[in-house]
């Protein structure tokens, strides 16, 4: 069980506008998240819910955070420390736009628009380097190929406990789908899960969780 612990969860898409009513945006559903959130909550955790704009709506009686874009999930993610978890299961844009208009860009303006990109911060680096660290740190890692090789270069580079990777090439159909196949990479090694429900991975990795808070 986790009761009495407090354990932040990012989920979905964040939104990097281009102006008032144009954004670029990950693909992300938020259903991976939204079912971790919820079987955290269901082990008895207090589930800090940080969400970008998702499809899919957030669960019920955990404490729901809502944000727009990455700096805004940052901010949200800092403010929800001290916690004893954390599950960033987010897509977050790596590019923001540093040139966003401050009002509507017009078709019939100078040309067109040459928008210049300036690097977001990385949520999940800075919470495994961060002063109030929580004690387990996971992060996910959506490939397309060599999922094993780049996950694992993934942990070390993010300074994370876990890495949830996951092969989202179109042909799979998880991405935006109901199912997932994982493979759990940790100290230990990686532990390749069976493609099942994204609601059985996500009961799954709260128990692992539980077990490795306990
Ligand atoms: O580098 P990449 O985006 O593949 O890393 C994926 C993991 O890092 C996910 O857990 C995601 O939530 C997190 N991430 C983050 N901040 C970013 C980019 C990714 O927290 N700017």
């Amino acid at each position: 069980m986790l009761t009495g612990q407090r354990i932040l969860v990012t989920s979905g898409p964040t939104h990097e506008p281009i102006d008032p009513v144009r954004y670029i945006a990950n693909r992300s559903s938020g259903a991976q998240g939204t079912a971790i959130a919820t079987a955290l909550r269901d082990l008895g955790a207090q589930v800090i819910f940080v969400t970008g704009p998702a499809t899919v709506p957030p669960p019920v009686g955990v404490q729901v955070v809502r944000v727009e874009t990455a700096l805004e999930m940052l901010d949200a993610v800092e403010a929800a420390l001290p916690v004893s978890a954390a599950i960033m299961a987010a897509a977050v844009a790596d590019w923001r736009v540093q040139n966003a208009a401050g009002q509507k860009m017009k078709k019939t303006a100078q040309g067109l628009p040459e928008l210049r990109f300036i690097e977001n911060p990385d949520i999940l680096h800075t919470l495994s380097h961060h002063e109030k660290r929580p004690r387990l740190v996971v992060g996910f890692a959506a490939e397309t190929e060599n999922v094993i090789a780049h996950a694992t270069a993934k942990r070390d580079r993010k300074g994370c406990d876990w890495i949830v990777a996951n092969d989202v090439s179109p042909a799979t159909g998880i991405m935006g789908g109901t199912d997932n196949m994982v493979h759990l990479i940790s100290e230990n090694g990686v532990e390749d899960w069976p493609r099942m429900a994204k609601t059985d991975v996500a009961i799954r990795l709260a128990h692992r969780m539980a077990e490795a808070l306990a």
